[in-house]
């Protein structure tokens, strides 16, 4: 019997048990006490034969790319369509391709403007800034870290071409109100879902109410091949022009060559290796994913009772959270002023890493030089421009990057245990918040 075990039985029995030990397990690891998590997280990828055996059932045939008739990229298509119920599934390289290719699909250009959550992954505005349009950062929802969607109507002009909320940590953005806006406005909308995989809104998968939704199985995320992407949409002429853009502006052809173009295009495809990969790994999806939230669940109880570390809030239509990241926040105060760094330093301490998040992407030098370069000079007006700073300002978003937790998703796939453990680390540093403060 291990001593944690010994302790909780022993006490339970009520057994007395050495003070010495008592105490240790109630002071912060930081301060000389035993950490509250020993043992290692959930390693990723997960993986068995069934991998094996996909990859080289690929390997074997010799059919290694998309375009030798209906293998492992086109049974990934059918199969992730069926299972978020979109009409069509397009498979490509990775997320960031997904969203270029809705865009080019939707016509957007130089001149216009797309309006963006700022706390986001940097791919969502890589992909604006790539077709030469203006990014219109909204400010973030500080408590659910999603785009605050009461913001967005105030951001349209007549430039505004498209509206591109991202469903970060898996949790939903506010589609009812999104949605709203764009039928109103006649703007489509694109849902960078790349974190999202079986997140609900509605009881209806993300990904599936947009003109497009736009998915990532980059190695981290909870679908993962390595690299590689997907886009979901309803509408069978957006799906052909997706296909053709991904494939150097070439059609869907069953056989032979085919050397007609229908506009600029770029490769893009997913390869077979990919396809077979995401079959196995989809066939984890959704016991893991229950998992996830089963755990987070548990987890968001016992942080709201400890206080100070709120959850991220989810709208009332998110009915099923895919929990890519654990995302909650740190208030300094309830920590008698103990620094967000430290506590992080004091987590890790613990055994338990916990991330501070993305910084404001609304304030990257990068994009701003972007803009004052010559291609947007000549596309965008000059008031658009130089007005741009002070328009995109997220002062909500900046104070949700100071006060950001996240636990990565693999730590959701531990123990029911495990969670009480984090809560077990916060509680003891809140308090010794005090004492950690001046160490
Ligand atoms: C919100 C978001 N958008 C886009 C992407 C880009 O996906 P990929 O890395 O597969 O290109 C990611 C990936 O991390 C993401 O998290």
């Amino acid at each position: 019997m291990d001593r944690r075990k010994f302790l909780s039985t022993a006490t339970a029995a009520g057994v007395a048990v050495s003070p010495a030990i008592v105490s240790a397990q109630d002071k912060p690891a930081l301060l000389g006490g035993t950490p509250a998590k020993k043992g290692r997280w959930p390693g990723w990828p997960v993986f068995d034969r069934k991998e094996e055996d996909e990859l080289l059932g690929v390997l074997r045939s010799g059919k290694w790319y998309r375009g030798l008739g209906k293998l492992n990229v086109d049974r990934f298509e059918a199969a992730y369509a069926q299972l978020t119920g979109a009409k069509h599934c397009l498979a490509t390289a990775n997320g960031t391709s997904a969203l270029l290719v809705s865009l080019n699909a939707l016509g957007i250009q130089a001149g216009d403007e797309v309006i963006l959550p700022p706390y986001t992954f940097v791919a969502t505005v890589n992909v604006i800034l790539m077709m030469n349009a203006l990014p219109v950062f909204v400010d973030s929802d500080r408590e659910s870290s999603q785009i605050d969607a009461g913001k967005i109507e105030a951001a349209i002009t007549p430039r505004t071409k498209l509206i591109m909320p991202v469903h970060l940590g898996g949790s939903a953005a506010d589609m009812d109100t999104i949605l709203a806006i764009g039928k109103k406005h006649g703007i489509p909308v694109v849902e960078d879902a790349c974190q999202a995989h079986l997140g609900e809104w509605r009881n209806r998968k993300v990904g599936t109410w947009g003109a497009t939704g736009c998915f990532s199985f980059q190695a981290s995320k909870n679908l993962n091949s390595g690299e590689g992407g997907a886009i979901l949409t309803n509408d069978d002429e957006i799906v052909e022009k997706c296909y053709a853009f991904h494939n150097n502006s070439r059609g869907r052809k069953t056989e032979g060559y085919d050397f007609t173009y229908s506009g600029r295009g770029l490769n893009l495809r997913m390869t077979e290796f990919q396809g077979a990969l995401l079959m196995a790994q989809m066939s984890r999806l959704q016991a893991q994913s229950k998992l996830r939230e089963q755990n987070a669940q548990y987890l968001s109880s016992m942080l709201k009772e400890i206080g100070g570390v709120p959850p991220a809030k989810m709208y009332d239509g998110c009915t099923r959270n895919a929990y890519h990241l654990y995302m909650w926040r740190y208030q300094p105060e309830q920590f008698a002023g103990l620094s967000r760094a430290k506590f992080m330093k004091a987590m890790s301490a613990e055994g338990i890493p916990v991330s501070g998040g993305y910084s404001p992407l609304n304030k990257e030098p990068f994009i701003k030089k972007t803009i004052e370069g010559r291609g947007f000079r000549a596309a965008h007006p000059k008031e658009s421009i130089e007005g741009w700073e002070e328009r995109t300002r997220c002062p909500e978003n900046d104070k949700l990057c100071a006060e950001a937790l996240w636990l990565t998703q693999t730590m959701l796939l531990a123990t029911r245990q495990d969670m009480e453990l984090i809560a077990q680390a916060v509680r003891k540093i809140k308090k010794h918040a005090n004492e950690l403060a001046k160490a």
